[in-house]
């Protein structure tokens, strides 16, 4: 009970882990389990394969913001788009917006420039928290934002960080120390790292849990550990291939989830791999899960 009154709390939560764990599918989970508590959530997605849409039966947002249910919303965001609307609200001026814009000098340096583009989505995030969306989303309670798996999740959390160390005047050098302020604020922001209980994901899941800890003084909320095998029956001379691999899955999930709680003692939730296909009613049985095994911790 603890987590979810501690997620109930939160103004903005950043889902991350490696790439394919299951991020998008516990973003839209957690989404809707917040929003069934009656939090207003905006869920925030990154990746360019634009797929949240998909998990919660909507139309795609194209950029819009979009309801996907009761109290639960949907956008889906292109950095690239972000830095250049951060362009035309500083410089406000015209003629001078459209020459930036079109100079190959912006263009390089915001593709090049490390963590521009994630302080551009933490940017947008932020003004949503303070209550400067759109007219029909004014404020959610809390955005929720998909993280793209490039490279560790410590990279885009410690992102405005980096930027505003190296750029320390000026509209983005102000937005960057803007947002490592609230990153650093444990009333207002957090994050729930998303692994399997596999080899390489639980590796990086262990050095991601040590990097936060180092370099940002943080650890996440919640790790969710997914797409766990069922428990296998006992092993039978007569069991076919098909039961022997399942066994082998299980017994590595469980020594590989034996590994994580080795160096975890923070909240965990398990949820089974299940038979169905991406789409809603995954989602559904992917946050009836988190919800059960949150309401026990
Ligand atoms: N508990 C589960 N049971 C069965 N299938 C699952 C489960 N969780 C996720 N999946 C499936 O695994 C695939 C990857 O899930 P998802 O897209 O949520 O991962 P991701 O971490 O967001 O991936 P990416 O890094 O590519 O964005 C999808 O096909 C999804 O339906
Ligand atoms: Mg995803």
């Amino acid at each position: 009970m603890e987590v979810l009154k501690r997620l109930d709390q939160l103004e903005l939560l950043v889902v991350t882990g490696k790439g394919g764990v299951g991020k998008s599918t516990v973003s839209a989970a957690l989404g809707a389990l917040l929003a069934n508590r009656g939090r207003t959530v905006l869920l925030l997605e990154v990746d360019p394969r634009e797929n949240l849409h998909l998990l919660l039966d909507t139309p795609p947002s194209g950029g819009e913001i979009v309801e996907a249910a009761s109290n639960l919303w949907l956008q889906h965001l292109e950095p690239r788009k972000l830095l250049d609307d951060l362009v035309r609200e500083k410089l406000k001026v015209g003629a001078l917006v459209r020459k930036i814009l079109s100079s190959p000098v912006h263009r390089h340096f915001t593709e090049g420039c490390p963590g521009l583009k994630e302080t551009a989505v933490f940017g947008r995030a932020l003004r949503m928290v303070e209550g400067h969306g759109p007219k029909k989303l004014r404020k959610p309670d809390v955005v929720i934002l998909d993280a793209p798996a490039s490279g560790h999740g410590i990279a885009w959390m410690a992102a405005p960080r980096l930027v505003a160390e190296v750029i320390s005047s000026g509209p983005i050098g102000h937005l960057a120390t803007e947002i490592t302020t609230f990153l650093e604020d444990r009333d207002r922001f957090g994050s729930v790292v998303v692994t399997t209980a596999e080899e390489m994901p639980i590796q990086e899941t262990i050095e991601l849990l040590e990097a936060m800890e180092q370099r940002l003084d943080r650890r996440p909320e919640l790790v969710v550990v997914n797409a766990l095998y069922p428990s296998a029956p006992k092993p039978r001379r007569s069991d076919d291939e098909a039961t022997r691999l399942w066994a082998r899955r299980r017994a590595v999930n469980e020594e590989e989830l034996a590994r994580l709680t080795s160096i975890w003692d923070g909240p965990l939730a398990e949820v089974a791999l299940e038979p169905i296909d991406a789409g809603p009613t995954l989602v559904g049985v992917v946050g009836e899960q988190l919800a059960l095994d949150l309401r026990r911790t």
